[in-house]
């Protein structure tokens, strides 16, 4: 059994079952390792654009005896993938920017892919905004609180056009997803009342200064999304 955080469980959950996944920026090779031994997946393709990275993925696929269904590639993004040659993908534990350069590069794999999970360490609202402006279907999305942070972890599927933007939720806010309100997530207002929170703190400091509408925008658009949400219980 491979020990993974609960960032990565969930990522693992929203791929099981699927025929080929690759694991791009695959690292300690965890998740490359969890799918093949426990998530029913056939192979798995792990990349990195780091060599030292890639040799500890391949020592993990080693020291469970999966060189047979898994394979290491050196390369960036999707590069090291043609289209078609998988029908999952994980990009985990990046910043969202390097995921937009990494799909805006590779748009031809990107879009065969069936199931695309993200988990961005930075730059969540762009990488929103980016997948509903470029037509991703979000398949799931999920909060993850560990500890005293929140991951945010979705998977996508190139679609032919954007979702239906879900009545009640505010347009054009992408700090967290539609998807989670949709579905009346219940982690939805406590993690927007800890925004909440934040952003009105940085509005007391940002009085005066050019984010100020910005922020006072997003604080009306948090509020918004805890009222709807208390009123579900
Ligand atoms: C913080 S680790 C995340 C590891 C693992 N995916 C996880 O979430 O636990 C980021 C990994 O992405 C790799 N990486 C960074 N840029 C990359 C790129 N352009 N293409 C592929 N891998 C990349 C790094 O070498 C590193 O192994």
């Amino acid at each position: 059994m491979i020990r993974l955080d609960q960032r990565l469980r969930c990522a693992f959950h929203m791929l099981r079952g699927a025929d080929t996944v690759a694991d791009i920026g695959c690292d300690h090779g965890k998740l490359t390792a969890a799918l093949l031994l426990e998530g029913g997946c056939r192979r798995v393709i792990a990349g990195d654009v780091s060599p030292d990275c890639l040799n500890k993925a391949a020592g993990i696929i080693q020291r469970y005896g999966l060189q047979g269904k898994a394979q290491v590639r050196l390369g960036s993004g999707f590069t090291i993938l043609s289209p078609g040659e998988c029908d999952a993908a994980a990009v985990l534990g990046m910043g969202g920017e390097l995921m937009m350069e990494l799909m805006e590069a590779s748009p031809h794999v990107v879009e065969e892919l069936d199931r695309l999970v993200l988990q961005p360490m930075s730059g969540v609202e762009e990488l929103r905004r980016w997948l509903y402006e470029n037509e991703f279907h979000v398949r799931e999305d999920r909060l993850v609180p560990v500890g005293s942070r929140w991951y945010q972890v979705l998977s996508v599927r190139k679609a032919r056009e954007p979702d239906p933007w879900p009545e009640g939720f505010p347009r054009d806010c992408y700090m967290v997803g539609y998807r989670t309100f949709r579905e009346r997530d219940r982690l939805l207002a406590p993690y927007c009342r800890e925004q909440l929170q934040k952003r009105r703190e940085q509005l007391c400091r940002a009085a005066g200064t050019a984010g100020e509408d910005r922020l006072a925008r997003e604080v009306g658009q948090l509020e918004g999304i805890i009222r709807e949400a208390e009123a579900w219980s």
